[in-house]
C-alpha cells in the first residue's frame, strides 16, 4: 500500500462514513488518489518535489500557496510536534463556516495524540482507525472556536537555530541544531574546492554556507533539495553571501543536467518515517554521473550505511577521511579521463 495515511483518509468518503464529495476542496500534503480523480474544484499543495511531481503527473491542480477559504481541507500532515499543530492552525483558519477538516497520520507519527490535541481545541472530532494510521474529522461548527491557539500557529513560523543566526522552519531537517554529520563535514572541507559546485539534498544550506566562508575559488553553487521549505530557508541563510548561489527545487534520484568540479552531501536515508537506503543511494549515483572528469564527491553518512560499494560500481576511486562513533566521512574522485 502506497500511502497507508492517504487510504485511511479515501475511507472517509468510500467507507461507513461516506461523506459526500465536497463542492471545493484543499488538500494540505496532497498525494494522488483514484477516490479523489472527479472531484470538482480540487486544489493540492505539496512542498516535497517527488510527491508534487506524482500530484501533478496525475492530472490534479497544484498551488504554492494556498490561501482563501474552504468548505472542505483534507491533511496530510506531516511528522514533526510544531509542524503538525501549525498544519491545523493554518488549515482551520482557512476553513469555512460549517466546513470540514479531515486529517490522517500514522499511528507511529502520534495519530492519537494530535487527534487529542485537535479534538480538545475544536471541541470534539469524528475518527476512523485502519491500516494503522487515524483519521480524524474535525468540523467548524457555529460553537467551534474561530482559530486553534496561537502557540500552534507560531510554532510553525520561521525561527533561528538555537545559538545560531540560520533560520528554519518546523518540518524540514535539523531544525533544533546543527546535524552532527554535516558539521563533521563542514569541518574537513578544503579550502581548495572550485569552481562549479552542488549541493545535493541541501536543506536550509548549511553545508553551502560553509563553502562559501571557506573557499575563495568557488564561482558557483547549485543547491539541489526536495523540500520547497527548507530551499527558501536556505534562500534567506544564504543572502549574505557574495558567491553565486542558485537553488533549485529538484529530486536529485532524477538526476541534473550541469557537471561538477566538486559534490558536496549529507545524503537522505529517511522516505517519511521509514529507512530508504536506496534514497541515499540514488544520490550517490546522482553525483557520480555529474561529476566532470577529476571532480571530487564530499559526502558525510552514518557510518552504517553501505555506500561505499556504490562508490566502486559508479567508478569513483574513495577514501575514509575522518570516523566519529556516529558518521564517516568519504571523499570520492572521478577518473581523470572522460568516461
Ligand atoms: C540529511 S539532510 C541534509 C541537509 C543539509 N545538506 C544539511 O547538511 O543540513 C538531507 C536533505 O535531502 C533532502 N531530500 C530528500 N529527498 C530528496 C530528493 N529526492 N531530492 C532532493 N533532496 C532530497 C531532504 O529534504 C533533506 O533536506
Amino acid at each position: 500500500m502506497p500511502n497507508p495515511a492517504l487510504e485511511t483518509l479515501m475511507l472517509a468518503f468510500t467507507g461507513e462514513l461516506n461523506l459526500p464529495t465536497p463542492p471545493r476542496t484543499l488538500f494540505l500534503g496532497a498525494e494522488p488518489h483514484d477516490t479523489l480523480r472527479d472531484w470538482p474544484n480540487l486544489l493540492g499543495w505539496q512542498p516535497h518535489k517527488p510527491l508534487a511531481h506524482a500530484w501533478e503527473t496525475s492530472g490534479f491542480h497544484r498551488t504554492d500557496a494556498p490561501s482563501g477559504t474552504w468548505p472542505a481541507i483534507l491533511q496530510l500532515p506531516g511528522k514533526s510536534r510544531d509542524e503538525v499543530l501549525a498544519g491545523f492552525a493554518n488549515a482551520w483558519e482557512m476553513l469555512e463556516p460549517g466546513g470540514s477538516l479531515i486529517a490522517s497520520m500514522s499511528n507511529t507519527a502520534g495519530a492519537a495524540r494530535f487527534e487529542k490535541d485537535l479534538s480538545k481545541a475544536v471541541g470534539g472530532v469524528t475518527s476512523i482507525q485502519k491500516h494503522k494510521c487515524r483519521a480524524f474529522i474535525a468540523v467548524k461548527n457555529h460553537d467551534a472556536p474561530a482559530s486553534l491557539p496561537a502557540d500552534w500557529k507560531s510554532g510553525g513560523e520561521r525561527k533561528p537555530v538555537p545559538n545560531t543566526a540560520f533560520i528554519v522552519e518546523a518540518g524540514i531537517f535539523s531544525t533544533g541544531r546543527i546535524d552532527p554529520g554535516s558539521q563533521l563535514l563542514a569541518d574537513h572541507l578544503p579550502a581548495s574546492l572550485h569552481g562549479l559546485v552542488a549541493d545535493l539534498g541541501a536543506g536550509w544550506g548549511f553545508l553551502s554556507d560553509a563553502l562559501t566562508r571557506r573557499c575563495p575559488g568557488i564561482r558557483r553553487i547549485d543547491l539541489f533539495e526536495a523540500d520547497a521549505r527548507a530551499l527558501e530557508c536556505a534562500k534567506l541563510n544564504l543572502a549574505h553571501s557574495s558567491t553565486d548561489c542558485r537553488f533549485h527545487w529538484h529530486d536529485v534520484t532524477r538526476g541534473l543536467t550541469d557537471r561538477y568540479d566538486a559534490i558536496v552531501m549529507n545524503p537522505p536515508f529517511h522516505t517519511g518515517q521509514a529507512t530508504d537506503i536506496d534514497l541515499g543511494r540514488a544520490f550517490l549515483k546522482t553525483a557520480a554521473a555529474s561529476l566532470k572528469p577529476g571532480g571530487q564527491l564530499w559526502l558525510v553518512a552514518n557510518r552504517q550505511l553501505p555506500y561505499e560499494a556504490v562508490l566502486e560500481t559508479s567508478g569513483l576511486s574513495w577514501r575514509n577521511l575522518a570516523n566519529d562513533g556516529t558518521y564517516k566521512l568519504l571523499r570520492a574522485q572521478s577518473p581523470h579521463s572522460s568516461r
